[in-house]
């Protein structure tokens, strides 16, 4: 096997091992129970055939047997929740200020459905249309300095397999979430409900499998980048320039620019540290919280605005790593870039290297350090 895959496997193992013992046993632990032998379900307004019949259309929706249980105003009976909510079937009425009596349940459904999903949605479309925009303008960034055929190493094998198990773990988390939010628009009307209904089972279950492993994995990114993250004098200059990206020539920066740094802190330090709390507590990995349904819909507002901001920021970052500018894509998938990529898009980092203070060479072997070949 190439010596540049091997730590990526390992590391994508351990990675995977580490995530899968707590989820599988999270799922375990949720595995349905029946009632007692003695339970009788409450006498509801003919619950089982309007089920039945919304069964049909959409499998596993059971909409309508809830709808039943709040109309009779009873909320007590049989459940399988542990803690303080046991047989508690659904949450108490209140009454906000300025709205309807409802339930905390049905409130934090049409926050849901009114504004996070309308608005991160509009948001998340936005994004990709100012991207495509940019692109069929602007067309791909860099290229203005002829190649060398003399390289230089940017990541480590190391740095790349944080980095990729970082990235896959997110691209599943994304798709599955996206689905997840907003499937039932786009995807439920072309494919039907049955089908829509497995995928989105199927993707829940990827998603509660690959958080444990994003949030690992983001803990290593973030330790491996934090040091070449850290602020320096020239910064605040590449910003005001914003880098120059859009003239003929970059403002010089070190190893990482301005814009990688304002990602790093605040997209990968930030919004990662929420979005991956927000996501523990609802796989209900974090020991000794209640888990109630409160709790939960606390997390999922929190854990839905933060990733849609994340995603927002990370489309960015994704776009500028494979389309967007000449040689980048390359530098993660081989470390190794172009001595004249270097001096174009971090010439200071460039710099160091010629005058000896960073290695041009970092990981122990140079074994797979790709000969002159065109940059992808
Ligand atoms: C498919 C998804 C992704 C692709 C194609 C991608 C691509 C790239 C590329 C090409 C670079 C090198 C940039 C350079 O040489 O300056 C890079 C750097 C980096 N990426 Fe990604 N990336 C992806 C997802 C992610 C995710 C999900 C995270 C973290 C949440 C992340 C965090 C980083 C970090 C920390 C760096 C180092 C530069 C910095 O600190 O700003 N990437 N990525």
């Amino acid at each position: 096997m190439n010596a540049t895959l091997r730590p990526l496997l390992v590391l994508l193992m351990l990675l995977l091992l580490l995530a899968l013992l707590p989820a599988a046993r999270a799922q375990q632990a949720a595995a349905p129970q029946l009632p007692p032998a003695d339970f009788v379900a409450p006498a509801l307004p003919k619950p089982e055939e309007s089920n039945a019949e919304r069964g049909k259309t959409q499998p596993g929706n059971n909409a309508p047997f809830w709808r039943a249980v709040r109309e009779s105003g009873n909320s007590e009976g049989f459940t399988t929740l542990p803690g303080v909510e046991k047989g508690v079937l659904i949450q108490p009425f209140v009454q906000y200020p300025g709205s309807r009596l409802t339930t905390a349940g049905e409130a934090w459904r049409e926050v849901r459905n009114r504004w996070i999903l309308p608005y991160g949605g509009a948001l998340l479309l936005i994004v990709v249309g100012a991207i495509a925009l940019f692109y069929w303008r602007k067309g791909v960034l860099g290229g203005h300095v002829p190649d060398t055929g003399r390289r230089v190493e940017r990541f480590t094998p190391f740095e790349r397999s944080a980095h990729w198990a970082n990235a896959i773990a997110f691209v599943i988390l994304g798709v599955s979430g996206v689905v997840m939010a907003f499937g039932k628009f786009f995807l439920l009307p072309v494919i039907g409900g049955t089908l829509f209904g497995w995928l989105t089972y199927a993707l829940k279950t990827a998603h509660n499998f690959a958080g444990p492993v994003f949030a690992v994995s983001l803990i290593v990114v973030f330790l491996t980048f934090v040091r070449d993250n850290l602020p320096r004098k020239g910064d605040m200059q590449w910003l005001a320039r914003f880098g120059g990206l859009l003239g003929e020539r970059e403002v010089p920066s070190h190893r990482f620019n301005a814009a990688e740094k304002l990602l790093f802190w605040g997209g990968v330090f930030v919004l990662g540290a929420i979005v991956v709390a927000s996501g523990l507590v609802l796989d209900k990995l974090i020991p000794g919280l209640e888990y109630t349904r409160g709790d939960m819909q606390l997390a999922h507002i929190v854990h839905a605005l933060a990733t849609i901001l994340m995603l927002t920021a990370f489309i960015g970052h994704i776009y500028i790593g494979t389309i967007g500018m000449k040689g980048a894509y390359g530098a993660m998938r081989t470390g190794y870039v172009d001595e004249a990529w270097a001096q174009e898009h971090h010439e200071w980092w460039y710099d160091d290297i010629k005058a000896g203070k960073i290695p041009a060479q970092r990981s122990r072997t140079g074994e797979n350090a790709p000969q002159a070949a065109t940059q992808t």
